[in-house]
């Protein structure tokens, strides 16, 4: 890296934290990526998105780039009333929305662990009954609206509206559902329950979804990024890159799933042991690697398997686990922003958590915290600058302007993941110039912002083959008048 760029590297990757305890650090230190580890990733990771995107390799690509069939962004003028579905993390809503208004009702239904694990069947009664029951209670059961399906999980796309699963991901893993068309078995479990219809669906990812919405409000918006129960991103590639889809001209959304970077083991020189452990007793062992070192579903178990060797190895605590510092999942990811945002928070969390803790000890844990959710919001930069530059060569552009719509709770709620992303991105990404957009609504929107734009291009498509029709028509009473 050029002096200057070192020098800013320092800045960015420094924490605030005086440790007196000089012997942590060897247990930290296989964490703390250098830019040049980071730079490093970003190579690996624009070589698995040819992979993806190559007709023959992305069979067994790790990085699956999968087609969307969304063809365009919001233009701002699409309108609309659709009804919205939204599974994915630990709640499932469901949202009527009109899209001109912003306007929005929303309901959620909780999916108990039982039902995560179960049939798919009872999944999607569970769903269908939601639905019906928000329809009920807003007057809707006699329309039969479009549906915007936003479905948070790896799937073969076939087309907008038949979407074949391709593995559960996120602690979900309900039976009869992976390699199934996803919206088959929705329209199933409606037909099933027998009072009320939907219109035409589309299956939405919700990387998708949060680019589509943040779109609605800046047309500059091609990225969407999640960072919260798991971690993906999706962007806008040259139709003629993918080679898997017919056709040379535009563009279309590629969701990537970058979650599963390093599945073919590309990223085992930075795994950590503590990795190896998260991934080893998940419930979905060797796959979605690159997630599992990011997403909050992880990072609070990576930090508590770091405490529990620390405090084995008398570092910490007096040498006494307590119960639940020693129970797997039991140090939730929503501690890390609660420990990093503040001394008072971090003793309070140690105490209920039973452990019999120090000044010291607080301050070591707060540096663990820091630590893990740094390299999270670090390497997602290093995934991010690997989109935004491949954009800019896609376009041969000097220099790149772009908008990322983002979401996630790790991005919305850590104190500093936001900040520390921001300013790593730039810095592996310096011809780029990236505004980062929360999503506002959510992705459930954005699924119903699916429905419009394809209804804006057929309706603009009509529009272009009627004109065509009348020049056509003018050109042969020309002809005509010739003769
Ligand atoms: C899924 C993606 C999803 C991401 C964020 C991952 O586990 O594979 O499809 O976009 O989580 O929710």
């Amino acid at each position: 890296l050029p002096a200057v760029t070192k020098a800013l590297a320092q800045w960015v990757f420094s924490h605030p934290y005086n440790i007196k305890r000089p012997e942590v650090t060897k247990y930290l230190q296989p964490f703390q990526l250098s830019p040049e580890t980071l730079q490093e990733v970003s190579a690996r990771l624009r070589k698995d998105l040819l992979r993806g995107l190559g007709k023959h390799s992305h069979h067994k690509a790790p990085v699956k780039m999968l087609p969307t069939f969304v063809r365009a962004t919001p233009d701002g003028t699409e309108k609309g009333d659709f009804l919205a579905l939204d599974l994915g993390g630990t709640n499932f809503r469901v949202l009527h929305v009109r899209v001109e208004e912003e306007a929005q009702k929303v309901q959620i239904c909780a999916i108990p662990q039982e039902m995560m694990l179960g049939t798919g069947e009872q999944l999607f009664d569970h769903i269908a009954t939601c639905l019906g029951d928000f329809l009920e209670s807003h007057n809707l059961k006699g329309q039969t609206l479009p549906l915007g399906f936003t479905f948070s999980f790896p799937c073969e796309q076939l087309e907008i509206d038949k979407s074949i699963l391709i593995r559960w991901t996120k602690g979900f893993n309900c039976s009869g559902v992976e390699g199934k068309d996803v919206v088959q078995l929705l329209k199933e479990a409606i037909h099933r329950r027998g009072d009320y219809h939907i219109g035409s669906v589309a299956m939405v990812n919700d990387t998708v979804g949060t680019m589509m919405s943040c779109g609605y409000k800046d047309q500059s918006c091609e990225i969407g990024m999640i960072i919260g129960t798991g971690t993906n991103a999706c962007y806008m590639e040259e139709i003629k890159n993918v080679k898997r889809i017919e056709g040379k001209d535009g563009r279309m959304c590629i969701n990537t799933e970058w979650g599963g970077f390093g599945d073919d083991g590309c990223l085992d020189d930075i795994l950590t042991e503590f990795d190896v452990e998260v991934d080893k007793t998940s419930i979905n062992p060797g796959v979605h690697i690159f997630e599992k070192m990011i997403s909050g579903m992880y990072l609070g178990e990576i930090v508590r398997l770091v405490l529990v060797k620390m405090t084995k190895d008398k570092l910490l605590f007096k040498g006494q686990i307590s119960e639940a510092l020693g129970t797997p999942g039991r140090f939730e990811t929503k501690f890390i922003s609660e420990i990093e945002d503040g001394l008072e928070n971090a003793k309070k969390i140690l105490t209920e958590l039973g452990l019999d803790w120090d000044l010291v000890d607080a301050s070591v844990v707060r540096l663990v915290c820091d630590t893990i959710s740094s390299r999270s919001a670090y390497l997602c930069a290093a995934a991010l600058a690997t989109l935004v530059n491949r954009i800019r060569n896609n376009r041969k552009l000097g220099h790149l302007k772009t908008t990322v719509g983002v979401d996630g709770t790790v991005y919305r709620k850590h104190p500093t993941f936001s900040s520390k992303l921001q300013k790593a991105v730039r810095l592996l990404a310096p011809q780029c110039d990236i505004t980062f957009l929360v999503s506002e609504d959510g992705s459930g929107t954005g699924a119903a912002m699916v429905t419009a734009v394809a209804q804006r291009l057929a309706h603009q498509s009509r529009l272009l083959e009627e004109s065509d029709g009348e020049d056509n028509e003018e050109e042969e009473e020309e002809e005509e008048e010739g003769q």
